[in-house]
């Protein structure tokens, strides 16, 4: 119902239960694009995956946690942001996305990760926001870089994927970096 404009034809949203065909239908189009790249957990191969990871956010998102938020291009849902943690308490968050691969590069992801970060920082009043991605994830790091983080260091031999152990990048904007960033 509400959403907000990326750009004339993107919008960003709540992403919700009552999505879960439409998601479902997206995965098929992102799948093996994002398999190598995000948590296990979130490459699901049918409807009732596709359903448990959005019952799995709106359950975090009552308890003031983890968020998730679709993106529609010309009203097909195309890829989305989250937050993958939320701590108000601890004025922390960690932010997360993925795209199908026909509409990459066109900056969406960048913009609404924005959108998120001005609410996590602006409406929230959080310090600190966090972006952790496999070292050799260029495209990924590339929106941590746009975004004004900065790699604070490398976990070795992290993640595990195909059999081979990579290092994963951790990122991070402090709120007055955020607000000097976008000024
Ligand atoms: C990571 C991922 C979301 C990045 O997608 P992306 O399209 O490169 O990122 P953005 O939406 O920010 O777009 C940036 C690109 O758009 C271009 N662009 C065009 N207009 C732009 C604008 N207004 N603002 C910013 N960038 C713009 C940039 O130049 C850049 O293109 P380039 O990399 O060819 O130079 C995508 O590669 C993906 O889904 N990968 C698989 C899943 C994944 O890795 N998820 C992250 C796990 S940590």
């Amino acid at each position: 119902m509400f959403s907000l404009s990326l750009r004339d034809n993107a919008r960003l949203r709540p992403l919700e239960i009552w999505h879960a065909e439409e998601f479902a239908a997206h995965l098929d189009r992102a799948r093996e694009h994002i398999r190598p790249w995000v948590g296990p957990g979130f490459v699901t191969v049918d409807l009732e995956g596709a359903r448990a990871t959005l019952r799995r956010y709106a359950e975090r998102q009552a308890a003031d946690g983890g968020r998730l938020f679709g993106i529609w291009l010309d009203g097909t849902l195309v890829g989305g942001v989250m937050f993958v943690e939320f701590d108000a308490g601890f004025g922390s968050c960690e932010i997360g996305c993925w795209l199908e691969p026909a509409v990459e590069g066109h900056g969406l992801v960048t913009e609404a990760c924005r959108a998120l970060l001005e609410w996590a920082f602006a409406s929230r009043g959080l310090h600190r926001a966090e972006w952790n991605c496999r070292a050799d994830n260029e495209r990924s790091s590339a929106v941590a870089r746009r975004l004004g983080m900065t790699l604070e260091g490398v976990r070795r031999e992290y993640w595990p994927y195909g059999g081979t152990r990579h290092d994963k990048q951790m990122w991070a904007i402090l709120a007055p970096e955020w607000r000097n960033h976008h000024q």
